[in-house]
């Protein structure tokens, strides 16, 4: 079977991000159907289209490889030792409400490992690409992260998890200990983009419970091929499987995941 090589990889995953990018542009500010998963987790009908674009675009190119997506999509693949982790709207909420902050999310994996991330935000047209061992970049060009050395000094942001109802506590415990200790927080609404944001230096750091490995698969290589750091929250290795996700510039890393113990 032959491998295909790295910037192949990442073009095809360009062209499955375009080519949902103008359905996401044109549909953001209409009225939207909208069906519920739970409570407060709801789902578009273009959440759907969006996946349908992507994973053809994938199996056009490449169809042996496996296939996790969000919605609709788990598919293994004759040679499955390649998957492909797809959130093809993150920030769905954001977007029912016609509030412009969401993105497409794809990340390739190979034997267990993320090889490439790609964010693409199709408002501000903004797309972070990384690929192992070869940095990350924001339309092409390299960025690191922020060298804020202090939480004091510090812009983090965090997101809640589905449960927030049911759990309001537990997660505002953790939101009271770095609001009397930072900057500011912010609470975007797609936890990819946070992501991304910590690589480029808008955002020192960010935190969330329960995310799913299609939220944190292409987010977390950006960031730590930008520089940054991942943990969970007791410092622990980060894996897109686990329930916590710590993510800084690596400078307030330590003093961030002490205040989450
Ligand atoms: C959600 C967003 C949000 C985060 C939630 C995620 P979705 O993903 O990333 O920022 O707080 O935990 O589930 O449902 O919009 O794809
Ligand atoms: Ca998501
Ligand atoms: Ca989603």
């Amino acid at each position: 079977m032959s491998h295909p090589d790295l910037a192949t990889l990442m073009t095809v995953a360009w062209e499955a991000a375009n080519s949902t990018g103008e359905i996401l542009r044109e549909n953001w500010q209409e009225p939207k159907t909208i069906e519920y998963k739970g409570a407060i987790d709801l789902v578009t009908s273009v959440d759907r289209e969006s996946e349908r674009k992507i994973v053809a675009v994938i199996r056009r190119h490449f169809p042996g490889h496996s296939i996790l997506a969000e919605e609709e999509t788990d598919v293994q693949g004759a040679q499955n030792d390649y998957r492909w982790i797809i959130d093809p709207l993150d920030g769905t909420t954001n977007f029912a409400h016609s509030y412009p902050q969401f993105c497409v999310s794809i990340a390739v994996e190979y034997s267990g490992r993320i090889i490439l991330g790609l964010v693409y935000d199709p408002v501000r047209r903004e797309c972070f690409k990384a690929i192992i061992g070869q940095g990350a970049t924001l339309d092409g060009r390299p960025i690191r992260t922020s060298s804020a050395n202090e939480l004091d000094k510090s812009l983090l942001a965090t997101g809640f998890p589905y449960d927030h109802r049911e759990n309001a506590d537990f997660y505002l415990r953790y939101f009271k200990a770095f609001m009397t200790r930072c900057q500011g927080i912010r609470r975007g609404g797609s936890a990819a983009l946070d992501l991304c944001y910590v690589a480029c230096g808008r955002l020192d750091g960010f935190w969330e419970s329960k995310l799913k490995p299609w939220d944190t698969a292409a987010g977390a290589l950006i960031v730590s091929e930008a520089g940054g750091k991942l943990s969970d929250f007791s410092g622990k290795p980060f894996t897109i499987w686990g329930q916590e996700t710590l993510a800084t510039n690596s400078v307030i890393h330590d003093e961030n995941h002490t205040k989450l113990d």
